[in-house]
């Protein structure tokens, strides 16, 4: 097949990093006017998977797709261009892309001039653009996570040349400002506070795939939070893959800390933030947290495993001991704070007594919610690498074990919400049936009950009256007038 190939990705370039200066840039699109003559009411559709990063990448691509004329779809086979945003974090995240890279042969065949895109982290593994080029021929179109900018001028030569573009840049990367942005809610949004990440936990392919960790600069985080405060924005999550280890490539004394406080003077009625390294947690976040009303009572704070011996090979830079003591001090200082957390089963060679001691701090914690993951080999990490002797089944078995201590609490956790009224932010209607609105509660739990579609977008009071494990139900507070 008829391919232009401009990079492909190299995990060695990926791996480096220097000391140079991160370049901020301001985004100038260049945009072909046969493209948009072209675009001009074509439609679009875009799949995310993975995290929020992905999710600011899709909106930044749906706003240059709207700015160069397409229109926004919801059905990828009556769709003129459809984009995979993809994530690398665990094979199974990947073997749901392919799944779907498989089901769009279909499209191709309901309109043979319809382009299908690949970008996100799995774009930039070397072995899968292979695998790419070689059997998955429907795919017009590959670039990667640091490129997003070049859309248009990819997007010509894939409708103007007839062949298929590779451009995939492995590198530190820069910080990319002012690309044109469709958000998926016009009330709660997600504000990359920073890209990249340099912890190289041994397991993690992130490092690999978005680059260095770079900061946005103070003012141009805290203008993007203006302008959705003055769009009555209700809600801002802060991002970045450690965000406690913010400024700290800036060289000027910012820290989160700083940051937070800023973000919560200019009013958002709610701001959350994500996600916290536990290495990096700074004492001056428990007063910023306890003293702003709108900064979220809500820690994600991954532990990823209990076991000090299995947490240095994971190269996390905290102890059982150290992690349960903040735990300790956030619950102390923060009385309602809930906390999540991910953790990882399976690591090689995790013996029992390692998942003992997970386990141990699992039930310590108390945790509001958790997100539990077998462990899965990530090509050119250095975990990769190890030796592994245990079991499929003996993870698998380990897994059902770890979930069930997680839900005790969780579910205890959810009890403790019944008879009580509690601020609501109402996103939609709910899966649970018509005239059931779905939202969540300050500390991050689902509260399902009956309303109108007026609530939606709005802070409500709801009374809970029953739990779930993952979920609560309530009602309208009676003092709610609507
Ligand atoms: N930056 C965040 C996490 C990003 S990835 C942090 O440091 O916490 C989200 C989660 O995926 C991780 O917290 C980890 O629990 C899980 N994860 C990452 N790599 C994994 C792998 N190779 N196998 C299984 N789970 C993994
Ligand atoms: Fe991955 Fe660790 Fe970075 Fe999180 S901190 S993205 S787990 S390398
Ligand atoms: Fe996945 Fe990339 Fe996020 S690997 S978890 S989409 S940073």
């Amino acid at each position: 097949m008829k391919e232009a190939i401009y990079s492909t990705p190299s995990l060695k370039e990926a791996r480096k990093r220097s000391k140079n200066k991160v370049e901020t840039i301001n985004a100038e699109l260049i945009i072909p006017d046969r493209l948009s003559l072209f675009a001009n009411g074509k439609k679009y559709f875009i799949r995310t998977y993975g995290c929020q990063a992905n999710v600011v990448d899709s909106e930044n691509i749906a706003g240059i797709l709207e700015k160069i004329g397409f229109i926004k779809c919801d059905d990828p086979f009556t769709s003129d261009i459809v984009i995979l945003n993809t994530c690398a974090v665990r094979e199974n995240a990947e073997e749901k892309v392919f799944g779907e890279i498989g089901s769009l042969k279909r499209l191709k065949s309901l309109n043979e001039n319809a382009i299908i895109a690949l970008c996100g982290c799995m774009i930039q593994e070397p072995h899968i653009v292979e695998k790419i080029r070689e059997k998955y021929h429907q795919t017009d179109l590959l670039f990667g996570t640091h490129n997003i900018n070049r859309l248009p001028l990819l997007l010509d030569e894939v409708i103007f040349a007839h062949h298929r573009v590779i451009e995939v840049l492995s590198k530190e990367g820069e910080i990319i400002e002012n690309l044109p942005v469709v958000r998926e809610s016009n009330f709660k949004a997600f504000v990359n506070i920073m890209y990249g990440c340099d912890k190289f936990c041994t397991y993690c392919i992130v490092p690999y795939t978005r680059g260095k960790q770079r900061s946005r600069k103070i003012e141009d985080i805290l203008k993007e939070v203006k302008e959705l405060k003055e769009k009555n924005y209700q809600e801002v999550t802060l991002l970045g893959q450690n965000v406690n280890a913010y400024g700290k490539d800036l060289n000027d004394n910012l820290t989160f800390a700083v940051l937070l406080e800023e973000v919560a003077k200019l009013n958002i009625p709610r701001i959350r933030f994500t996600t916290s390294h536990p290495w990096d947690f700074q004492d001056e976040m428990f007063r910023v947290i306890s003293q702003y009303k709108n900064i979220m009572p809500y820690i994600h704070l991954p532990l990823q495993s209990g076991s000090n011996a299995i947490l240095k090979k994971m190269g996390r830079r905290y102890t059982k001991e150290s992690y349960m003591d903040l735990v300790t001090r956030l619950k102390k200082i923060i009385p309602n704070v809930s906390l999540s957390t991910d953790i990882i089963v399976g690591f090689p060679n995790e013996t029992e007594e390692d998942f003992l001691d997970t386990l141990e701090v699992a039930k310590f914690c108390e945790y509001d919610s958790a997100f539990t993951f077998i462990y899965s080999p990530r090509v050119g990490t250095p975990a990769a690498l190890m030796q592994d002797d245990v079991t499929r089944s003996e993870k698998n078995k380990r897994f059902n074990r770890l979930v069930e201590t997680l839900e005790i609490s969780i579910s205890k956790k959810a009890k403790e919400y019944v008879g009580k009224t509690v601020d609501v932010l109402v996103d939609g209607f709910s899966k649970k049936g018509k005239d059931m609105l779905s939202g969540y509660t300050e500390g991050n739990k689902l509260v399902n009950f009956q309303g109108n579609a007026s609530l939606i977008g709005k802070i409500i009071p709801v009374k809970i009256i029953d739990s779930h494990t993952y979920s609560l139900i309530g009602e309208v507070s009676d003092e709610y007038k609507y």
